[in-house]
């Protein structure tokens, strides 16, 4: 029987995973069937259960779900529990196990795709929410100069600080609590930095974060996580404000699927291939 995937969303129906997957399996000579499922708001844990039944493999979870996935797990990887969200889980005969591939997605793409180095750069996060806490330890663990994060809401940026300084401590890792800091949207004026990452929900609604003018240094690069039609409005002020390289998050979706394939099916996709099979739709 042919192994089943899917990713459960609400909404759900643009989602691009389902050609992603599609495209990986049939590089790897592999045959899988990954299907898009819309779940009603109250019902994933349900609608989990029900794919499990019906042996499914493995699910991608995309939002609003990724926090209850994360609770719904049985077993947790290290990013995983970091990140307090699941974006992959993977299906066994005695447990679930929940897994998040976002943060390396992001890294990928940065330095593969972008050709962007994050060792030894400044690099500005914006944003304190879900997607931004996905990525702070992968991040880290590109080893930047500094890691700051910078949100509209200033405390949550700074609890998230907080958060990470102590859950590093915790792994072992002071070194890398020291590249973390937290800073209010104001407070960055003056401050340049070599990659600016939108991690806000601003571009979902055609805004973008208040950002001080002068932040990009030469050469830098700005990352929208969000990808859509043309450049997002952050992407635009960034063009305005000098900033060298512009990039939307689509290289994050395909890396972070195929991080996703790797965890499931042991083989890692090549992705290039498939992002341009994206970018010229
Ligand atoms: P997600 O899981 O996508 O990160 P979230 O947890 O709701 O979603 O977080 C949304 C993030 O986008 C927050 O950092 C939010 O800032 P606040 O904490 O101040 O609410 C940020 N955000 C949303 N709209 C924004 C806007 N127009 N300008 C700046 N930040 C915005």
């Amino acid at each position: 029987m042919t192994d089943r995937y899917v990713v459960f969303g609400n909404p759900v129906s643009h989602s691009k995973s389902p050609l992603i997957h599609a495209e990986f399996a049939r590089q790897a000579g592999q045959s899988i069937d990954y299907a898009a499922q819309l779940v009603p708001l109250d019902g994933f844990a349900a609608a989990v259960n029900a794919f499990r039944a019906t042996a499914g493999r493995g699910a991608n979870v995309t939002v609003p779900f990724k926090e209850e996935a994360y609770r719904l797990a049985d077993t947790l990887s290290a990013r995983a529990t970091a990140a307090k969200a699941v974006n992959t889980l993977s299906f066994h005969e005695d447990g679930i196990d929940g897994d998040n591939t976002d943060g390396v997605g992001l890294v990928t793409d940065l330095q593969h795709n972008l050709d962007c180095e994050i060792s030894g750069k400044r690099v500005l996060l914006v944003g304190a929410g879900g997607a931004a806490r996905g990525v702070i330890l992968p991040l880290l663990d590109a080893q930047p100069q500094q890691l700051v994060i910078a949100n509209r809401t200033a405390p949550k940026a700074h609890a998230l600080h907080e958060e990470f300084t102590q859950v590093l401590r915790d792994m072992g890792l002071p070194h890398a609590a020291a590249l973390l800091a937290d800073c209010e949207l104001s407070a960055l004026a003056g401050q340049r930095f070599d990659i600016v990452i939108n991690a806000t929900a601003a571009s979902l609604t055609d805004q973008a974060p208040a950002l001080p003018p002068g932040i990009y240094a030469t050469g830098s690069l700005a990352y929208d996580m969000v990808y859509g039609k043309g450049l997002t409005p952050f992407l635009l002020a960034a063009q305005a404000q000098g900033a060298a390289q512009l990039a939307d998050g689509l290289g994050m979706l395909v890396e972070q699927a195929a991080e996703s394939f790797f965890v499931w099916r042991g083989v890692r996709p090549q992705t290039a291939p498939v992002l341009k099979l994206l970018r010229s739709q």
